[in-house]
């Protein structure tokens, strides 16, 4: 049985969100979603507000999704221009460097004008409304900055995360045709520098279609710049106004893009809208972390990631938060980093990836217990399942046993949070994303598509589908409408599916089990396998490879490949080394396997298809039970993988 921990009787005082309050909202979601919308989407200010709620249809004949589609607003006057008369002298952002001497705080105020001066700029740079811009940006304010500007002129962002390679940055300019990207010379991350301007250099070699490039000098290093096409941000914004007028956008047009792995083919673009996706991301930011205003609020995440998007900048900054941004790494100069930062600042609410958290476990409680951590008062977990054993050392040793754990599953295609136990309303189960927000209806169906009954004190497990649609859906895939419809709506007809398995059990409580597709979650960052094949067999001397998942202690999950070499070629240390760089180079280092495995064949069944179910169970180290392997064109095959080398 898993240990549940019961509201701390202090939080469930102060929660926004007690557990009738939850029944009450959930149902009323449902049941009377024009007034509960209503209600929930005049927290952003509406240029023109909406009468139409919503066009939802999963079905083929009749598939579409719009929210508030005849509604009129701005993402960047929502997150800044509102809060000016009143909290205009507010810390909209707190920012520390990875350099721990480095801190910058900008009121509303400040961040308005900034964002007014970067919008103006884009405009002098020829940005136009709808027009696509690629932000590749450190961890700074400017990046934010960036984001908020290109929503207050209608362009479309697509933050590329600043750790991919210039050649997956160049596919992702290509795919969505943009013209125009703001970058930083250089970024920091644990002492060491990321030449973010170097790689937009050589993305660009193969990106004709750029004609500017917006510079924001960070680290001072030396940088090449081409003229004509490349421009100093501080040249730019000391020539502009400080003051931009704003777009008045349609609820329905594209806010950003942003680039994540599937099971197949290349990177989606997903594409989020404006009216949906920001009273989505403002409502669960209020309700999932139970915000109020002035507080102090801190997501380690990068902006390069939907959690970033959502939980750094759209959602906190449109309820007026002070929101933190931290440029470096959690175990930099020392494993104490994310626990001074929380004294530094005061943060009160804390919300970073179980990745970080295990690999800070590993080095021990000393490295925390050196700091205080009072202000804290909840802490939220993201990206990946989170292991109970580390759910508990958060709990005890970061959280002091004071601070309730909200567990939050979602996805880049959801914009924000899906599920969670909200502190006031459940009692926390270690490892559970717990309940759905509101509007969301989760199912859980069979292989065969069967709907799992849902009946009070029994469990059931399955796959995870949602069968309604909800205010920060996706709308499509850049470019590809139905791509997003074969991918999402196509297993199981009329529900969008997940792509996670899923669990329910006695209680009611949701527990997601992990992917059961091809995609792979390594550090909370989601991975195609199919991705870092095709970069594998790229390789001159590869003449096949097969990637699977496999368990690592601190990344949740690792990245094992079996690579068969062509004739001739010798599997080498020296090899194996050389595949690494040259995966790191095509995607990244987060695509760095873990493990080359040179197999002399991969096992296929009599039609070609390579038996990943075999590969999955070599890669765990389970070899006792392999399945029925009588398919495979080759049984022997399988002997010489447990024989061969990794
Ligand atoms: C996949 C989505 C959540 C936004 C950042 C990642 C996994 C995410 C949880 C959680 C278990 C989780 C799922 C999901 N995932 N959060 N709390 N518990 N699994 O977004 O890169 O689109 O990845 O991350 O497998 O499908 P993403």
């Amino acid at each position: 049985m898993a240990t549940v921990h019961p509201v701390p009787a202090e939080w469930a005082a102060r929660a926004q969100i007690t557990a009738e309050v939850y029944a009450e909202k959930y149902r009323a979601a449902l049941e009377t979603p024009e007034t509960f919308w209503r209600a929930e989407s005049a927290r952003i200010d509406w240029i023109k507000p909406w009468t139409k709620l919503s066009q939802c249809s999963f079905d083929e004949a009749s598939f579409g999704i719009e929210w508030f589609s005849d509604g009129t607003l701005n993402v960047s006057a929502n997150c800044l221009d509102r809060h000016l008369a009143e909290r205009g002298d507010v810390t909209a952002i707190i920012w520390e460097g990875d350099d721990a001497s480095q801190q910058r705080r900008l009121t509303y105020r400040e961040l308005h004008e900034e964002v007014c001066r970067m919008a103006n700029a884009l405009k002098a740079l020829g940005a136009q409304r709808g027009d696509r811009v690629t932000i590749y940006m450190p961890m700074i304010p400017e990046a934010a900055v960036a984001m908020l500007a290109c929503s207050r002129i209608g362009a479309i962002h697509s933050v590329v995360f600043g750790g991919f390679s210039p050649e997956a940055l160049a596919g992702r300019i290509q795919d969505c045709d943009s013209n125009l990207v703001i970058t930083a010379d250089a970024g920091m991350r644990g002492g060491k520098l990321v030449p973010l301007k170097a790689n937009v250099d050589e993305a660009l070699l193969q990106c004709p279609g750029v004609g500017a490039v917006l510079v924001v000098q960070h680290v001072g290093n030396q940088v090449t710049v081409a003229a004509g096409r490349d421009h100093w941000w501080h040249e730019q914004r000391a020539a502009v106004l400080a003051d931009c007028p704003y777009e008045e956008m349609g609820a329905e047009d594209p806010l950003f893009i942003l680039y994540t792995s599937g099971s197949t083919g290349k990177p989606k673009g997903v594409l989020h809208t404006t009216g949906g996706y920001l009273t989505w991301a403002a409502m669960t930011h209020q309700y999932v972390f139970d915000y109020r205003p002035g507080e102090i609020y801190w997501c380690a995440a990068d902006v390069g990631w939907v959690t970033g998007h959502s939980y750094v900048v759209y959602g906190p900054l449109a309820n007026g938060a002070t929101t933190v941004m931290f440029e470096g790494v959690p175990n930099y100069p020392t494993h104490s980093r994310f626990w001074e930062i929380v004294d530094r600042h005061k943060v009160e609410i804390f919300y970073g990836a179980p990745t970080a958290l295990r690999a800070l476990m590993r080095e021990g409680d000393d490295w925390v217990k050196a700091t205080s951590r009072q202000s804290l008062r909840l802490l939220g977990s993201v990206g990946e399942p989170i292991n109970p054993e580390a759910w508990e050392w958060y709990w005890r040793v970061v959280g002091d046993g004071r601070c309730p754990i909200v567990d939050t599953y979602w996805q880049t295609e959801t914009g924000a949070c899906m599920m969670t136990p909200l502190p006031g309303a459940h009692a926390l189960k270690p490892g559970a994303a717990s309940f759905p927000m509101f509007g969301v209806v989760p199912q859980i169906v069979d292989g065969d598509g069967n709907v799992l009954p849902e009946e009070p004190g029994v469990a059931a497990e399955g796959n995870l589908c949602i069968t309604q649609s909800w205010p920060g859906q996706m709308r499509t895939v850049w470019g590809d409408h139905e791509r997003f419809f074969q991918t999402y709506f196509t297993t199981y007809r009329g529900k969008y599916f997940t792509g996670d398995g899923c669990k329910r059990d006695e209680d009611g409580y949701y527990w997601i089990t992990g992917r059961v597709d091809d995609v792979i979650n390594v550090s909370g960052h989601r991975m195609g396998t199919a991705e870092v094949e095709s970069a594998l067999v790229a390789h001159a001397k590869v003449a096949e490879a097969a990637v699977v998942g496999m368990p690592h202690e601190i990344k949740g999950q690792g990245i094992y490949a079996y690579v068969t070499l062509n004739a001739g070629e010798e599997p080498t240390d020296d090899m194996r080394k050389e595949l690494v760089a040259w995966v790191r180079h095509e995607i990244g280092p987060i695509a760095t396997p873990d493990v080359i495995h040179f197999a002399p064949a991969l096992p296929k069944t009599r039609s070609g298809k390579i038996m990943r179910r075999i590969l999955r169970k070599i890669a765990e180290g389970d070899v006792s039970n392999l399945g029925d392997t009588s398919t495979l064109a080759d049984p022997s095959v399988v002997d010489s993988l447990l024989t061969s080398g990794r």
